[in-house]
């Protein structure tokens, strides 16, 4: 049986300046004590709750979905930065509400229902009882959605933000290829790309077209039937390659116009890193990237981009807006209670599960 901590107000609340502080400083966490295959998550039941700092949110989470990033993590991705750091919290993304807020939140009060997603070298995630998220990581969660929907969002949806608005800062008219529109983040591209008024191609597996279709994809490629090659047309101002092997990397970039955007999820900077250490790993990592930028620029006349999800408190808010008008959708396929942490990860790695995998957090 799991013993939940318990959470009490500190009688520093009442001190002045430390108006929101919380004391204690346990509660229930999935935890990677080791890297490896699923069973090696342990649901603990008293794990610390740090003290939060002025501009941080503590979350008392209902929901937290599963994404790539946490099996990755869980198995060794990312060993560079967080072995040392052993045993750490997964997950990125969560819904819930705000049970306490540092000395300087200005956006959120307590009590108030709120989602978000942490950047990927947090080490400190989101699958227990109470997530801490800067104030910038959250947003009012929309009525309309249940905490499960909402958790499914964020991360996926920062993620495509940052490469089609920040990166390649996509506008109305434009033309957009992504490859594998069937995941959580090529969904989200999709609907971001057709709400910013560009006509979206994408490449998905037979189960996903409905899906790819249905929200707003003008056109799919079934992968596993058609050659992706030959089945798409024309030039598109935008690549975001969900995929990112050889074969994609190169068909995305040969579909191309002249000054157009390659953006893979893929980059290679933490898989180097963890092969070489931080120390010569992060600078040979921008050497590749930056011999591939040059490389390409001269071959090809395009812009060629590893992209990663970052905070973003405008792309946030937008996230929120549309996702609350019913514009932006990640279906949640299956949903486990936070106990059966390991079924869920084991499910989503062998693929039985297509879609989003969310974790109850009663
Ligand atoms: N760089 C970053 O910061 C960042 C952030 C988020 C995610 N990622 C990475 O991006 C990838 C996608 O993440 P996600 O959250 O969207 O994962 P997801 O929801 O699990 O979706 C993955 C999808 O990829 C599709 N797929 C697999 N092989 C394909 C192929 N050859 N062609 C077209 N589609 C293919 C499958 O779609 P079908 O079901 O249609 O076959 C699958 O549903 C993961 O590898 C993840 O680690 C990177």
């Amino acid at each position: 049986m799991w013993r939940r901590g318990i959470l009490r107000r500190s009688s520093a609340a009442r001190e002045p300046g430390l108006r929101f502080r919380w004391a204690s400083t346990a509660c229930r966490a999935v935890v990677v004590p080791r890297f490896g295959g699923p069973e090696v998550l342990e649901v603990r039941g008293a794990v610390a709750v740090p003290d939060l700092k002025p501009r941080e949110v503590l979350v008392r989470s209902r929901a937290v979905s599963i994404n790539p990033l946490d099996l990755r993590m869980r198995s060794g991705y990312g060993r560079s930065i967080f072995e040392p750091l052993l045993p750490i919290i997964l997950g990125r993304d969560v819904s819930g509400e705000v049970a306490a807020v540092g000395s300087s939140v200005s956006s959120l009060t307590v009590g108030q229902e709120v989602f978000g997603a942490l950047h990927p070298t947090a080490v400190r995630g989101t699958y227990t009882d109470y997530a801490i998220l800067s104030e910038d990581e959250l947003t009012l969660k929309p009525p309309s959605l249940s905490h499960e929907e909402a958790s499914a969002i964020p991360f996926a949806a920062l993620t495509a933000w940052r490469a089609l608005k920040s990166t390649a800062r996509i506008s109305q008219g434009q033309r957009l290829l992504v490859l594998g529109g069937g995941g959580a983040v090529g969904l989200a591209a999709i609907q971001l790309s057709v709400a910013a008024g560009c006509s979206v191609t994408t490449t998905c597996g037979s189960q996903s077209i409905e899906r790819v279709l249905a929200v707003g994809a003008e056109k799919a490629i079934d992968y596993t039937t058609e050659d992706i090659e030959s089945a798409i047309k024309g030039q598109f101002d935008a690549v975001l390659d969900t995929i990112g092997i050889p074969e994609t990397e190169r068909v995305g970039i040969n579909l191309l116009r002249k000054g157009g955007h390659y953006m893979t999820l893929q980059g290679e900077a933490a898989s180097i890193a963890d092969r070489y250490g931080l120390t010569v790993g992060l600078p040979a990592a921008t050497a590749i990237l930056l011999k591939k930028q040059i490389q390409y620029r001269y071959s090809h006349g395009i812009e060629y981009w590893w992209t990663y999800m970052r905070a973003d408190p405008e792309g946030l808010d937008e996230i929120r807006r549309l996702s609350g008008a019913g514009k932006l959708q990640i279906p949640v396929d299956k949903t486990f209670p936070i106990t059966e942490v390991r079924e869920a990860h084991r499910v989503k790695e062998k693929r039985l599960i297509p879609g989003k995998v969310v974790l109850e957090v009663d």
